[in-house]
């Protein structure tokens, strides 16, 4: 494996298997959309990182697979769910499951896939996996946690930076720590070293999660594969509007608040006023100069890890990769 895509394609190939197994259960209405939701094209990031974490410890990581399977059904279902919460009608360039299928669907669905993640934790032979089910429905309970602050902030006007901070930590970054972390337990690591890769994994999952606020602005809906300005138009608290808050000058300020309170608005109209204000206040730039301080974080960590230097190579390619990711 000489990058992270051969451990996507890895992955790739045993979770068809088990979607496979998915789609001929019934009734069909509950896992049709399942299916749909496995299938839609994700990146794949938390499995292979997890296979990958296990990699740098131990040569075989089949036995990785299922808890690998685990965390990419958690995430798929938290994202059905998120969809409906965020009223978002597109993802990986096509109509969420709530928008194909129903909102009803979207839901039980989604339960199903909660549930289907805990199966597959579970099922892998190895006793260690039973050991490591506290961790991972402890970080499961967190991603709930995240999503609920996510919601409480579109009715606040007062979010501060590090209350933002800590939601995306929970929403985002403890998922993607948790993959490396387990991953590399069920490769044998030292606690030491599984801690250090969480560490790592907290710092890239926010800078990962700051990037996906910036594509909701700047990426192209095209690639991206979510409609741009859904964050704008739910009044998502994200670090460029609480930096806009901060530059902005009275009458700027004024117009920002103005639109939070809207309720009936053209939906393209506060997005091109959000746009003109990020534009005029840098919060571009000043997304990605943190970006780059929770990328440097992260390689720190990353470096006191007990294995010889090549063996990081591809964990440092990744953090490059999240600043600059355009999907
Ligand atoms: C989307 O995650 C939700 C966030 C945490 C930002 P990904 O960007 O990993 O989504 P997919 O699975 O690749 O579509
Ligand atoms: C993602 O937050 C967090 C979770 C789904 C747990 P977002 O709401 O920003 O994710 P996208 O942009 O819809 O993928
Ligand atoms: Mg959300
Ligand atoms: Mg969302
Ligand atoms: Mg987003």
């Amino acid at each position: 494996m000489n990058n992270l895509d051969d451990f996507v394609a890895y992955f790739e190939t045993a979770f068809r298997e088990e979607i496979k197994k998915i789609g001929q259960t019934v009734p069909q209405k509950l896992y049709e959309p399942v299916v749909y939701s496995l299938m839609m094209g994700g990146k794949r990031i938390r499995p292979a990182l997890m296979l990958l974490s296990a990699s740098m410890f131990e040569k075989s990581v089949d036995h990785i697979l299922p808890a690998a399977i685990a965390i990419e059904i958690f995430h798929n279902f938290t994202l059905l769910h998120d969809d409906i919460m965020d009223k978002a009608d597109m993802r990986r360039g096509l109509p969420t499951v709530h928008k194909k299928y129903n909102e009803n669907a979207a839901i039980l669905s989604g339960d199903a896939m909660s549930i289907l993640a805990f199966k597959y934790f579970a099922q892998g032979n190895d006793t260690r996996l039973h050991e490591l089910l506290p961790l991972f429905s402890a970080t499961a309970l967190e991603v709930c946690e995240g999503q609920q602050l996510d919601m409480d902030f579109e009715t606040r006007d007062n979010v501060t930076v590090t209350e933002y901070l800590e939601m995306i930590r929970l929403k985002t970054a403890v998922l993607i720590a948790i993959s490396l972390k387990i991953g590399a337990l069920l490769a044998n690591a030292s606690q030491t070293d599984a801690d250090l890769l969480y560490d790592y994994g907290i710092n890239i999952g926010l800078a990962f999660q700051l990037q996906d606020d910036w594509l909701d602005v700047y990426g192209n809906p095209d690639i991206f594969g979510k409609k741009k300005g859904g964050d704008i138009c739910a009044n998502k608290k994200t670090y460029l509007l609480l930096k806009a808050v901060e530059a902005s000058d009275p009458l700027t300020l004024k117009q920002l608040n103005n639109w939070l309170l809207q309720t009936d608005f053209d939906h393209n109209h506060k997005i091109s006023s959000f746009i003109s204000i990020y534009d005029k206040t840098g919060v571009s730039e000043a997304t990605q100069n943190i970006m780059l301080a929770y990328h440097h974080k992260a390689l720190l960590a990353l470096e006191k890890v007990a294995v010889p230097a090549q063996f990081k190579n591809l964990l440092i390619a990744f953090a490059g990769e999240v600043l600059e990711r355009i999907k």
